[in-house]
C-alpha cells in the first residue's frame, strides 16, 4: 500500500487526470462522466420512509415517515452497449429535504451507489495510482494490476467479478460501498444498499439493441411499477468493518441490511430525448447531504471536490 498523501494533493492530481481522460473522450462537444458515463434511464420516483424503523435509525431524512420526490439515474460504468458486461450505477436525489446540507444546494439529499458491494481499491492513493495508469494506456493499466513489485491482485479479482451481464437495472442490487455517519450525535456508521422488490422480474433479454436495458425498464413499467427497498447496514465491529478500506465487504451475516424506505417508480416517458439529455447533464455528489448522513473516510473526502470539478467541466458552455 502507498503511504498517505494529503487530501488536497489527491484532489488536485485526480482532478487533472480525470479532466484529461474525459476531455480526450469528448464526442459532439459532450464531455462524458469519468465513471458511470452512459445514462441508461433518468426517472422520477417516490422515496417513502417506513413508519416502523428501529428508533436508533430514525435520523436525518429517516426521522419520520414521509415521502420525498426523487430522481434516479441508472447508468453503465464504462460501456455504451447495454448487452456488454459492466458495473451498473444508481444515483438518487431526494428533494423537499428539511435541514442544512453539508455541501451543494439546500433541500436535496443524494445517494451514489453501484452494483458491487466493494470498491476494487482500498484507498484514494490506490485509486489515484489506477487513474494515472488508465491515462497512460492499456499496458500501464495492466501493470497496475500485475506489477510483480506492487501487484493489485485483489483489485483485478474485484474488477473481473463485478462486471456482469444484466437483464434489467430494476432487478439489480446496489451498494454505497463506502460508509456514512447516521445521526448528528453519537457514533453510528452505516453503509447503504438498494434492493429490488418489484412484483415483476425481467427473465429474458428485451429487444433494444445497444439500449436493451432502457428497453427492459420500459417493458417492466408497462407491466407494473418498479419497487426497491432502501436499507442501511450498521457497523458493529470497526476492525472487520473498516471505514478506511473501501475494498472490504461488511459481512451481512454479522450485520444485516435493515430496510428503512421504499422507492416506487411508475410508468413514464423513458425514451424522451430531452429527459435523457438532462440525465447526461445532471450531477450527483455524496456530499450533497444532511449532516446526519455525512460521508466518512478519506475515499469520500476526496470525492467531494473531484465530483464537483468533473461536473463543472462537463457543463462548461
Ligand atoms: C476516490 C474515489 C472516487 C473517485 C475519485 C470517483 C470519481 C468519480 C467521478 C469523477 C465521477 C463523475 C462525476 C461527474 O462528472 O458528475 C464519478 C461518478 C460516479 N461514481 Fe465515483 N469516484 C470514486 C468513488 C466511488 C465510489 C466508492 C462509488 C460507489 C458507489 C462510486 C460510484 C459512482 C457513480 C454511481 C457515479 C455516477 C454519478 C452520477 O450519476 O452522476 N464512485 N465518480
Amino acid at each position: 500500500m502507498n503511504s498517505e498523501v494529503a487530501i488536497d494533493q489527491l484532489v488536485a492530481e485526480m482532478g487533472e487526470l480525470i479532466a484529461s481522460i474525459t476531455l480526450a473522450e469528448t464526442e459532439n462537444t459532450i464531455v462524458p462522466r469519468f465513471n458511470q458515463s452512459k445514462t441508461v434511464a433518468y426517472v422520477n420516483a417516490e422515496f417513502r420512509v417506513h413508519d416502523d424503523i428501529p428508533e436508533e435509525l430514525k435520523q436525518g431524512i429517516f426521522s419520520r415517515p414521509i415521502s420525498y420526490p426523487a430522481k434516479l439515474r441508472f447508468a453503465n460504468a464504462t460501456k455504451r452497449d447495454d448487452s456488454k458486461k459492466d458495473i451498473r450505477g444508481l444515483s438518487i436525489r431526494l428533494s423537499n429535504v428539511d435541514g442544512t446540507v453539508l455541501w451543494g444546494n439546500p433541500g436535496f439529499q443524494d445517494f451514489v451507489l453501484n452494483s458491487h458491494p466493494a470498491l476494487f481499491v482500498a484507498t484514494p492513493e490506490d485509486f489515484l495510482a489506477f487513474i494515472r495508469a488508465q491515462q497512460q494506456g492499456k499496458i500501464k493499466m495492466l501493470l497496475f494490476f500485475l506489477n510483480p513489485f506492487n501487484p493489485h491482485l485483489k483489485a483485478l479479482f474485484t474488477v473481473l467479478k463485478s462486471q456482469k451481464n444484466h437483464l434489467s437495472p430494476f432487478d439489480v442490487r446496489y451498494w454505497s460501498t463506502v460508509p456514512f455517519r447516521l445521526g448528528e450525535l453519537g457514533n453510528q456508521v452505516v453503509k447503504y444498499s438498494v434492493l429490488p422488490c418489484s412484483d415483476y422480474e425481467t427473465t429474458d433479454t428485451v429487444n433494444g439493441g445497444e439500449h436493451q436495458l432502457r428497453a427492459a425498464i420500459k417493458a417492466h413499467l408497462q407491466q407494473s411499477p418498479a419497487c426497491f427497498h432502501f436499507a442501511v447496514q450498521k457497523q458493529t465491529d470497526p476492525k472487520s468493518m473498516p471505514i478506511e478500506d473501501a475494498s472490504v465487504i461488511w459481512d451481512e451475516e454479522v450485520s444485516p441490511f435493515i430496510p428503512v424506505a421504499t422507492i416506487k417508480i411508475a410508468d413514464q416517458d423513458i425514451n424522451n430525448p430531452e429527459i435523457l439529455a438532462n440525465g447526461e447533464r445532471c450531477s450527483f455528489n455524496p456530499w450533497q447531504c444532511l449532516a446526519a448522513h455525512e460521508p466518512l473516510g478519506r475515499m469520500n473526502l476526496v470525492r467531494r471536490l473531484v465530483y464537483a470539478k468533473a461536473a463543472e467541466l462537463r457543463n462548461k458552455e
